[in-house]
């Protein structure tokens, strides 16, 4: 660490900064209820002295509130629409009953101006997982409306006070601030959740320079935290990690992708050095039913289109487009030849059956694809080691040219969106869906 951050992480433990950590979870109403309302609302993005900012946002900000609730408990969220177009909620890595998946269109008609629904659901597995509006995603999210859905363990591992989730949005914000600083006990170990809730931009962390440990990608623990052998860690749209990192001195999360480092959140030590001794977690995992690869079906999935794409004709709503018919549909990408959704679903399983998806990545650009309903495995990654040990995800991110096989087994009943969470591309073609009888 240099002279210069560790001046800077000093003058940060004196004038600490107003930060939300640990977020206040939304507090149910009397009868288990938890409220929440979309609208229109203004929100300094950046400094406290730069103009507010128009956002769409959940009861008043972006991120909305922390819905915080235990394994295997019914969720009730009574949801109020007071945009002015349609809207939907999904609650994204949730193994969830389909018809509140809260897909317009697919799962559900869309929430009216000034109208309201409740979605009520049971959240199966504990961990890291975040909500978003899923109609005109590419607008509503990027406009604010997304905020954390966190599932504790039967047992949390941390108490509230060493359970930090950092929600990080379009404007490399964290929780809503610009490199929001907090301070730590010394010598005390934190779990730090950290969520993607941009539209398209793929965060470059290394977990190493801050000493930190992964414990889980998707909400999904493993059995033992992992030292990362690779660096940077990408998150792409919609995905989550989970650390723990004992806090020795200060440090920074600084996303890495570009020429320089750029800090996202800050985290100063206060205390005495007293060093609890080693920190030994046994995380409870949640019990998601194995892929039998044996018997498993396979599927084959063909992205396609962009602007290097070389795509040729593709079938949009039931008909072949040319080149410029494309442009006036704002249709840019395909699966299998087909922009958007098709009318047949990409597959149709028996419940029970293990899906095998073979996603072939034929365009020049990475994507982040996001299956509904379920997590998989990731089986393997063509030029890649990174995902070695099969973790379990929501959301895979998949680069140019690259072939990734993912399984799972299609448990769920109802109608599935498969698509891209880099939520343009999804708007503009890639976007499809599956059936679980
Ligand atoms: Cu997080 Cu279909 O989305
Ligand atoms: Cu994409």
């Amino acid at each position: 660490m240099t002279i210069t951050r560790r001046s800077l992480l000093a003058g940060l433990t004196s004038g600490l900064l107003a930060t939300r950590f640990p977020g206040l979870a939304l507090a149910a109403d009397e009868d288990g209820v938890f409220d929440l309302v979309a609208g229109p609302s203004k929100q300094r993005l950046f400094t406290q002295d730069a103009p507010a900012s128009d956002l769409w946002t959940y009861n008043g900000a972006a991120p909305g509130p922390e819905i915080r609730v235990k394994k295997g408990e019914r969720v009730r969220v009574r949801f109020t629409n007071r945009l002015e177009e349609p809207t939907s909620i999904h609650w994204h890595g949730i193994r969830i009953d389909n018809a509140m998946d809260g897909v317009s269109g697919l799962t559900q008609d869309p929430v009216e101006p000034g109208g309201s629904f409740v979605y009520d659901f049971v959240a199966p597995d504990a961990g890291s997982y975040w909500y978003h509006a899923h109609n005109r995603s590419w607008n509503q999210v990027a406009r604010g409306l997304y905020g954390p859905l966190i599932v504790d363990e039967t047992e949390p591992l941390f108490d509230r006070a060493h359970d930090l989730t950092l929600v990080l949005g379009n404007w490399l914000t964290v929780n809503g601030e610009n490199r929001p600083a907090t301070v730590l006990v010394r010598g005390e170990t934190y779990r730090l959740r950290l969520i993607n809730a941009a539209n398209a931009r793929v965060l470059a962390i290394d977990p190493n320079r801050f000493g930190a440990q992964v414990i889980g990608f998707d909400g999904q623990l493993f059995a033992e935290p992992v030292t990362l052998e690779y660096a940077p860690l990408m998150l792409g749209p919609a995905q989550r990690v989970d650390l723990i990192v004992t806090a020795e001195t200060g440090f920074e999360i600084e996303e890495l992708s570009g020429d320089t480092p750029y800090p996202m959140a800050a985290f100063a030590v206060s205390g005495e050095n007293i060093r609890a001794g080693a920190f030994a977690l046994h995380p409870e995992v949640n019990a998601l039913p194995e892929p039998d690869l044996g018997s498993a079906r396979r599927v084959r999935l063909d992205m396609t289109g962009g602007a290097m794409g070389g795509m040729g004709d593709i079938v949009y709503q039931g008909r072949r487009l040319k080149g410029s018919e494309m442009m006036t549909a704002r249709q840019a990408w395909a699966f299998n030849g087909v922009a958007n959704l098709a009318g047949e679903p990409l597959f149709a399983a028996s419940a029970g059956e293990t899906i095998v998806l073979e996603t072939v990545n034929r365009t020049a650009w990475v994507h982040a694809m996001h299956v509904h309903g379920h997590h998989f495995r990731v089986l393997s990654r063509s030029g890649s080691t990174v995902d070695e040990g099969r973790p379990w995800r929501d959301t895979f991110l998949i680069g140019p040219d690259q072939t990734t096989e993912i399984a799972f087994v299609a448990d769920n009943p109802g109608k599935w969106l498969l698509h891209c969470h880099m939520l343009e591309h999804a708007a503009a073609g890639m976007n499809t869906w599956f059936t679980v009888g």
